[in-house]
């Protein structure tokens, strides 16, 4: 099913004759977008557009760029076909693509298509553990909270004789801000992690720091026994000393 999909759209892309590029970034840091394709006969001018309805910036054979109004101060050219987008905001987000308008064509033809998501950096997280529970001495529950400003998710991890495992598996969730949001368990380490596709953030803790080894039952029982037999070889060899001590005396 998934595959006709990607088949589907590769047939499309393909039959536009040019590929989408999606591009995350981060909102402030400046977007560079360029082109390779060479340009053909008869160029009248080349537009970079968003949404195929703005025009960003129109260059001309001459050199020169008319930039939109809305974009003066905004838009710098650091090399041939080339235009950097500064300080760009989430609502910057859009298509832009580049086209070439010749004198022998009709209409415009795309020379790039890019489509940019501008996204803000995500909010801290919190690892909580809210509880533990240790009642039995081989196992130990810890139930935790990883929290952001919109979400959170609770696991528990359970831990036996130190080796640990999260109930229902690593969780995550999607925030309203389209950030995810996991928890999930790494080696002894509990990790809460917040991110998108430019940012992340972080806090864990680690298991061990809740659940300190404790002597499992199968070792109380085991030093159970050892006591029990030993005590009673010391009894039995008193005994047998004891035995012979009164009866040396007696034969003297
Ligand atoms: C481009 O279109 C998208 C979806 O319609 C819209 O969310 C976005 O704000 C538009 N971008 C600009 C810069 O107008
Ligand atoms: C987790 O443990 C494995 C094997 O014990 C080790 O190879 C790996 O580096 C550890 N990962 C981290 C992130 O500590």
């Amino acid at each position: 099913m998934s595959l006709f999909v990607i088949l589907g759209l590769l047939v499309c892309i393909q039959a536009q004759g040019i590929i989408v590029t999606p591009v995350f970034v981060l909102k402030g840091r400046d977007l560079l977008l360029k082109f390779d394709a060479d340009l053909p006969e008869g160029v009248l001018f080349v537009d970079w557009k968003i949404n195929k309805t703005v025009t960003l910036v129109r260059f001309l054979p001459s050199g020169k760029q008319n930039v939109h109004k809305d974009f003066t101060g905004r838009l710098e050219f650091p090399e041939k076909n080339s235009v950097t987008l500064k300080n760009p905001q989430e609502a910057d987000s859009g298509v832009y693509t580049a086209e070439v308008v010749t004198e022998t064509t009709t209409g415009d033809k795309q020379l790039a298509e890019y489509k940019v998501t501008v996204q803000g950096p995500v909010s801290p997280v919190e690892l909580i553990v809210d509880r533990v529970d240790s009642n039995s001495s081989e196992s130990c529950d810890l139930h935790v909270t990883c929290r952001t400003h919109n979400s959170h998710i609770n696991s528990t991890f359970r831990c036996v004789n130190r080796v640990c495992s999260q109930e229902g598996g690593e969780r995550s969730e999607v925030t309203t801000s389209g950030a995810s949001l996991q928890v999930y368990l790494l080696n002894s380490t509990i990790i809460c992690n917040h991110s998108n596709q430019v940012h992340w953030t972080q806090n864990f803790n680690t298991t061990e720091h809740f659940c300190p080894e404790h002597p499992g039952p199968v070792l109380s029982a085991l030093l159970l026994r050892t006591v029990v037999v030993s005590v009673g070889l010391i009894i039995m060899v008193s005994a047998v000393i004891t035995v012979h001590l009164v009866d040396f005396k007696k034969h003297q």
